[in-house]
């Protein structure tokens, strides 16, 4: 038997987040579950997941015990970046399906009970967008260039970008066009693709067309929109060069050699840490979504969300998009981007309800998305170094096994959280990442644009399994898929894990229901005494006091005993023999 780990002095019983009331609105503890359209359910069998193919397995989701459902864009695109390249904000793209569908979808969704919340990309659109094609046909200094970020270039011959800012996606930030005239001319920022003009919004015409976007989406029947690199709106006035990095959702310096910044309970994390990147979090962007919340508070009942995707430090900055006028949720990427240990994720746990209390607002936690490496296999990496923008079969291979075991503690720790929390597609298959998809097959713009230097997001959208014996394993009706679907992703199958006690499908469903039943997500959060160096540990308290659940999680080298009187409900691994919690499992018990 092994050493069983001592609990520190360093014990804080501490509140670290009070209880929301009982009839707190649906948005402030809902579990919303993304579907990457592409990559969920084929109807038609040409390979890419479609709106039918949604309607059609949204029982899966009700059984799986979700809340809502976000859906990443499904309008009409070149889908150079997979559709984050909107050609048309208020059509569906036909790969997808129609604007019929996307009703028909909203009000299946709506008939067993689910929210629905779509993409809005406002910081750029497609190069394909009516508005971008005229800009570019229309002269210098004219309203259609004004909707965009035109400007001259820097030299003699203007042959240089105006300013030194990068692409997200790698290259230049900046392309220049060919005027009527057939001479070179003017350049146009992209902060992603060249593909992906920026909108120009200091322009009003560009704010008034994004309120009648959102109209249209609410008339629908939606109840929230993601908003789409929410930070980037906004650019500092003049354009400044900036040396830096240019942090979007590849957070990390891909550099392997780079050292790993210490955990942040030893960062002074409070600051920001050098000047603010002039593409990012401007204030001016506040402005903007003060006035989204008056739109949707003008709509009928019930209430609309907006939700931000902005991949801002620190905190207390990423709560500014929180704050009772503006958003009502923000992704807490900075929880996704902690590493496997103890004292890190306490430290980011604390500081995420700090900050979200300190404007009332409560914390969106998240784990996976369709832009980074799927947690079942980052937590499989050597935690050591930075979050990989991607894997490929020639780069540091994830250890399965492990990876899974902690990624299904992981789950357990943040659905113990009060808030609410994303839920990424397969994830609740414990899916993990495609680290060894050929090359050939990868669409991901930064893989072309760094010249396959970054791997990129392919691996995190690869199609479902459904089914492991069926062609492409049930995601459609045909074996074609848009991505290669890995040999291991038959053993994942939905079939395969359904009913089958100890699965991570039954894992998920059962920790839901659980969540759903005591409302974990509005209770209130204190440290239990046996949180350490190497062990999380997390009391969720009904308001009333009616219902106590300790979430434990050992990250530690030495098993771990229960508090007396525990009494365990839900574990993400097999207890020793004794009942103690081994290395890389959580627990749930009734205190
Ligand atoms: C967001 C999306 C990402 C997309 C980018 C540009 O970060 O999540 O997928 O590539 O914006 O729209
Ligand atoms: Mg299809």
């Amino acid at each position: 038997m092994g050493r069983v780990t001592q609990t520190t002095p360093d014990v804080r019983s501490t509140t670290i987040h009070p209880a929301d009331p009982a009839d707190a609105p649906w948005w402030r503890d809902a579990v919303i579950y993304q579907i990457y359209p592409r990559s969920w359910a084929d109807s038609d069998g040409d390979g890419i997941g479609d709106l039918p193919g949604i309607t059609a397995r949204l029982p899966y989701l009700r059984d799986l015990g979700v809340d809502a459902v976000w859906l990443s864009p499904f309008y009409v695109s070149p889908m150079n970046d997979a559709g984050y390249d909107v050609a048309d904000y208020r059509d569906i793209d036909p790969i997808f399906g129609s604007l019929a569908d996307a009703d028909a979808l909203i009000a299946g969704a709506h008939d067993l009970g689910l929210k629905v919340l779509v993409d809005l990309v406002p910081n750029h659109s497609s190069s394909e967008h009516e508005w971008f094609r005229a800009a570019v046909a229309s002269p210098p200094g004219s309203p259609e260039r004004g909707r965009y970020i035109f400007r001259e270039g820097r030299g003699v011959d203007g042959s240089q970008p105006p300013n030194n800012w990068p692409s997200v996606f790698g290259g230049a930030g900046w392309t220049r066009v060919t005027e009527a005239d057939g001479s070179p001319g003017e350049w146009y920022l992209h902060l992603f693709d060249s593909t992906q003009p920026d909108y120009e919004w200091n322009n009003p015409e560009i704010g008034d067309e994004f309120v009648s976007i959102l109209e249209f989406w609410c008339d629908r029947g939606v109840d929230g929109f993601r908003v789409d690199v929410a930070n980037a709106l906004v650019k500092e006035e003049g354009l400044p060069d900036f040396e830096g990095p240019l942090q979007a959702f590849d957070a990390t310096d891909h550099n392997p050699e780079a050292a790993l910044p210490p955990p942040p309970e030893e960062r002074v994390d409070d600051e920001e840490s050098g000047p603010r990147a002039p593409m990012w979090d401007q204030d001016g962007v506040h402005e903007i979504y003060r006035r989204w919340r008056t739109v949707l508070e003008a709509q009928p009942s019930p209430e609309r969300i907006l939700c931000a995707e902005a991949w801002v430090k620190p905190g207390s900055r990423l709560a500014r998009y929180v704050r009772p006028d503006e958003m009502h949720q923000a992704f807490n990427f900075e929880f996704l981007d902690t590493h496997w240990r103890a004292g890190s994720l306490r430290a980011v746990i604390e500081r995420s309800y700090r900050d979200n209390d300190a404007v009332g607002a409560p914390t969106t936690w998240v784990l996976s998305n369709h832009d980074v490496v799927r947690h079942a296999s980052r937590l499989g990496l050597d935690q050591s170094l930075p979050r990989p923008n991607g894997i490929s079969a020639d780069r540091a291979q994830p250890d399965a096994d492990l990876g899974l075991r902690r990624a299904r503690a992981a789950t357990m720790v943040m659905l113990a959280l009060p808030g609410s929390a994303y839920v990424y597609q397969g994830e609740e298959l414990g899916l993990p990442e495609s680290t060894e998809m050929p090359h050939e097959f990868r669409q991901d713009p930064t893989f072309h644009r760094t010249e396959g230097k970054e791997i990129g997001r392919d691996g995190c959208r690869v199609p479902m399994p459904w089914v492991k014996d069926a062609p492409s394993h049930g995601f459609g009706p045909s074996d074609r898929t848009w991505l290669p679907q890995p040999d291991s992703y038959g053993a994942y199958a939905v079939d395969q894990q359904v009913g089958v006690e100890g699965s991570t499908l039954e894992l998920y469903r059962s920790l839901l229901a659980a969540r759903r039943e005591g409302r974990l997500g509005l209770g209130s959060a204190s440290w239990h005494e046996l949180s350490g160096d190497e062990v999380v540990a997390l009391v969720n308290s009904a308001a009333d006091g009616s219902r106590r659940t300790l979430a434990l999680a050992n990250l530690g080298q030495a098993p771990v005993a229960l508090p007396e009187g525990a009494r365990v409900t839900h574990r993400s691994g097999e207890l020793t023999p004794e009942g103690l919690v081994p290395t890389d499992v959580a627990v749930w018990a009734v205190l």
